[in-house]
């Protein structure tokens, strides 16, 4: 045994804490009352259980670091203990799921860390349950050893927490601490809300709901957390109007006689034999506070579905700020409120019944055409607060865009905020795009954002582009719209003074050499460019030259710059040239993968 694998004393000590921690309550006033050095030493190696034990044992002001922050000064020592206890749950969780643990940063870890666990449990259940073979009670199946070793029940330990071995010990220690909770159809049976019976659910997102019994079960937890539930996800469900009805009737609260759901969402599911929209949902829809975000997104949803809602919302005055009703095929939706049968006295923006707060309209591919474009025009008269539009994937033509250019210009002038338009693959050509971008080029609120990506533009939009990059613009996309060289060499004629731009997509324009002229270029103009997607460029090698330098001479805040896609023979040259600009460290380079015949040495 090395020097360096003999046990300390401290940690013999803290071994045999931990077992007796978990055997019986003796140790605890002893532990309480250490000195602060050893506790937090104590604290920041006990395993999850022990954890959780000493820290329910302690004195009320030690546990809760939030509510008591402010106070207690003269007693630094418990304030350092709670801090402490947060920092160990921290340390818990980030060792259990590094991954997530990186992206988070919770106010409280110890809550996050037994919602977690318990997610772990109930996906692991569900496996079981969903197995054709089973036949039982939720509750009764066990938590797997290797689940279990992670919370610190595992050899000597097993036997003193097998208190731990099902999923109801699971739910009704740590069910309290579950905020929110991913369930799929099988645990949507008459025992969930009995088994959460301690939680109070705020966010719930359920998947592959398509029984009657899954409805029945999940609508009783649904009504015992209707106070705290402000987020409902359905994905891959199947709904009936009954169920849906159902779902509805189950959320009100009996404090506000009316539902608290701020965010609603079904997706990608099927409405089973729903050809009018459920009067439940309707008057769900008209609750005027509550709602904030509304996605129905990829439900084969049909025009009328499509129509009802938005009636709904407009005529309840809805406070939504987001509405999704992506991936349908809601061609038509508007007509009878909006379309030229109807010689609708075109409103000017902002009067009458209106969506005040809507921000955010996403409708990418609806199959809406020409005609849905000019209803569209007519709708948004009732959005003055519109940020982004997203009409990508419809094929509204050219005729379409031409509907909608007094909308951006009227919203230019009466100084709405709106910046962020896309309009991918919407069958445009360079005639109505040159139109668009001409007119949004001379509005005095210019865009903050446009995507014309992947419509069959060709060069001749370089000259018009040119315009539009000299507003204050910050992000486009013309990926894919065949520019080709020629564009390229056009457009980089056009850049004559200092760009706001900050992100550029050109990729997928067949560009060749003259993609790396136009960035170097464009590198040279705009002092805040962080992101450039020039893949699948058909770049030669030589590139790299012209980039290298220009990147070197912009001395700027470029951050990505994917140049995957492009056929690249590296030689050794090119290492170091892309060591030199790599050298800071802040410049994420994409490059394309090196042929198997011509492999590139990373290390220069
Ligand atoms: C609702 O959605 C918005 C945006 O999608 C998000 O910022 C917010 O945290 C969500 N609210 C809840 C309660 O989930
Ligand atoms: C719908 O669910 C899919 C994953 O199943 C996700 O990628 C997509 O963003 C979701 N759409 C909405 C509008 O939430
Ligand atoms: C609009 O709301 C009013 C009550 O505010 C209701 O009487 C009317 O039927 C609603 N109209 C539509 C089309 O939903
Ligand atoms: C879209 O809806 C129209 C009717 O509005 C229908 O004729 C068409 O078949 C639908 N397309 C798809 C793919 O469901
Ligand atoms: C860039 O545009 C291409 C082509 O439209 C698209 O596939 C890609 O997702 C875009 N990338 C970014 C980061 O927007
Ligand atoms: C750049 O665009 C390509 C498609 O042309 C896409 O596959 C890639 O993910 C994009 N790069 C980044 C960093 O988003």
């Amino acid at each position: 045994m090395s020097e360096s694998e003999i046990p300390s004393l401290i940690s013999l000590c803290i071994e045999a804490i931990k077992n007796e921690l978990l055997r019986g309550d003796d140790l605890l006033p002893i532990i309480h009352e250490l000195p602060s050095d050893l506790f937090d030493i104590l604290v920041l190696r006990l395993p999850p259980l022990a954890l959780q034990k000493l820290q329910t044992s302690m004195p009320f002001d030690d546990r809760d670091d939030h509510e008591f922050a402010g106070e207690c000064l003269g007693n630094g020592r418990k304030r350092g203990r709670s801090w402490n206890f947060n920092k160990a749950w921290r340390n818990l969780f980030k060792s259990r799921w590094p991954e997530l643990g990186n992206r988070i940063e919770p106010p409280d870890w110890q809550q996050t860390y037994w919602e977690t666990h318990l997610q772990n449990c109930l996906d692991e259940v569900a496996e079981i349950a969903s197995l054709p073979s089973f036949n039982g009670c939720l509750g009764e199946i066990k938590i797997s050893d290797s689940l279990l070793e992670l919370i610190g029940s595992e050899g000597d330990m097993a036997t003193l927490t097998c208190g731990y071995s099902k999923l109801y010990h699971h739910c009704q220690h740590f069910g309290y601490f579950a905020r929110c909770l991913r369930l799929q159809n099988v645990l949507c049976d008459a025992e969930i809300s009995h088994l959460l019976r301690n939680s109070k659910l705020q966010s719930l997102e359920l998947r592959w709901i398509r029984s009657k019994e899954h409805i029945a079960g999940l609508c009783k937890l649904l009504n015992q957390n209707s106070e705290s539930l402000t987020s409902l996800e359905f994905i891959h469900c199947m709904l009936s109007s009954a169920s849906i009805t159902a779902i509805c009737c189950s959320l009100p609260t009996e404090s506000l006689q009316t539902h608290g759901i701020k965010n609603f969402s079904i997706n990608t599911t099927n409405f089973v034999a729903t050809n009018s929209v459920p009067l439940e949902l309707v008057s769900f829809l008209s609750s005027r506070r509550s709602l904030y975000s509304l996605k129905l997104s990829d439900n084969h949803l049909g025009q009328n579905f499509a129509k009802v809602v938005f009636s709904t919302l407009l005529n309840a005055s809805s406070s939504l700020s987001i509405l999704d009703l992506s991936e349908n095929n809601i061609s038509g939706w508007l007509s009878q409120l909006y379309g030229r049968s109807q010689s609708n006295p075109s409103t000017p923006l902002g009067v009458g019944k209106s969506l005040q707060s809507l921000r955010v309209l996403n409708l990418r591919g609806n199959n809406l055409n020409k005609d849905d474009a000019d209803d569209l025009r007519c709708a948004l008269v009732h959005m003055p607060n519109l940020e982004v539009l997203d009409m990508s994937d419809n094929p509204i033509e050219d005729d379409g865009i031409r509907s909608l250019i007094p909308y951006f210009v009227e919203a230019s002038e009466k100084c709405t905020p709106f910046a962020d338009l896309m309009l991918e693959k919407c069958e445009l050509s360079c005639h109505g795009v040159t139109q668009l971008i001409k007119t949004l080029s001379s509005l005095s609120r210019p865009l903050k954002s446009l995507s014309v990506a992947d419509n069959n533009l060709g060069s001749q939009v370089a000259a018009a582009l040119g315009e539009l990059l000299c507003t204050s613009i910050q992000v486009l996309n013309i990926g894919g719209v065949g520019f080709g060289s020629s564009g390229f060499r056009a457009l980089q004629e056009e850049l004559t003074k200092e760009l706001k731009l900050v992100e550029i997509n050109i990729s997928e324009n067949r560009g060749g050499i003259e993609t790396a002229k136009f960035l170097s270029k464009l590198m040279s103009k705009a002092p805040e460019l962080v992101t450039v997607n020039a893949s699948y460029n058909l770049m030669p090698i030589e590139s790299l030259t012209i980039l290298c330098s220009a990147i070197k001479a912009a001395k700027g805040t470029l951050g990505l710059l994917d140049l995957s896609g492009n056929i690249w023979d590296y030689k050794p040259i090119y290492a170091s040239m892309l060591a030199d600009i790599q050298c800071n460290g802040r410049l994420h380079l994409i490059l394309p993968s090196p042929t198997p015949d011509a492999p590139y040495d990373a290390d220069p």
